[in-house]
């Protein structure tokens, strides 16, 4: 499959994403809310993204201007590193355009921008029960898992 990578723009890529989203099925207040609702919040955080330069969506593009993925991070910059942090929050692909190279060529494209920017590293978060950590995607590209961090979350109101 011919895919370009490239910065995600609103409109039709938020439509794109919010809609990949809600055919995932992973997230009950996605599969509990209309397809506008999604829609309208997908624009709406993308929009909050591409404010500036702390934030990039990349989305994988076929050669038919079909999105089949995307890739979110936002880059920190903490003050006990040396540079910043790329916090890799979302990668997610269509189910019919996996195992195809796609997902690894959007994190290819998140270092280099790491590079250019001097990160000290990159992060992500991979729960224990999805296929791609049984598989060890990140593994395989190169990623390292640190089994002495915990993840804790405090929950939000929604
Ligand atoms: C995980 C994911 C981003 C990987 O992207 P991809 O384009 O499918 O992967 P690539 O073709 O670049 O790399 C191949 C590797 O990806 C993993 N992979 C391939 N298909 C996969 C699938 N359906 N589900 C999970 N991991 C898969 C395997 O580790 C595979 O290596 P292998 O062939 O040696 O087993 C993609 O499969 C996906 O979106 N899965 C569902 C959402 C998800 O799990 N996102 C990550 C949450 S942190």
């Amino acid at each position: 499959m011919d895919v370009r990578i490239r910065k995600a723009a609103g409109g039709h890529d938020a439509v794109a994403i919010a809609d990949l989203l809600r055919s995932l099925g992973w997230f009950a207040h996605i599969g509990n809310e209309s397809a506008d609702a999604t829609r309208y919040r997908v624009a709406r955080h993308l929009g909050l993204c591409n404010m500036d330069n702390s934030h990039t969506v990349y989305v994988a593009e076929d050669d038919a201007g079909e999105i089949v993925g995307y890739c979110a991070v936002h880059w920190l910059p903490y003050l006990m590193l040396a540079g910043p942090e790329g916090y890799v929050s979302e990668l997610f692909l269509r189910e019919s355009c996996r195992g195809l190279g796609i997902g690894g060529r959007l994190l290819e494209t998140v270092k280099t921008e790491a590079q250019k920017r001097g990160c000290a590293r990159l992060m992500l978060l991979n729960m224990r029960h999805r296929d791609s950590y049984k598989r060890g995607f990140y593994k395989k590209q190169g990623w390292q898992e640190r089994p002495e961090a915990i993840n804790f979350v405090y929950p939000g109101t929604v």
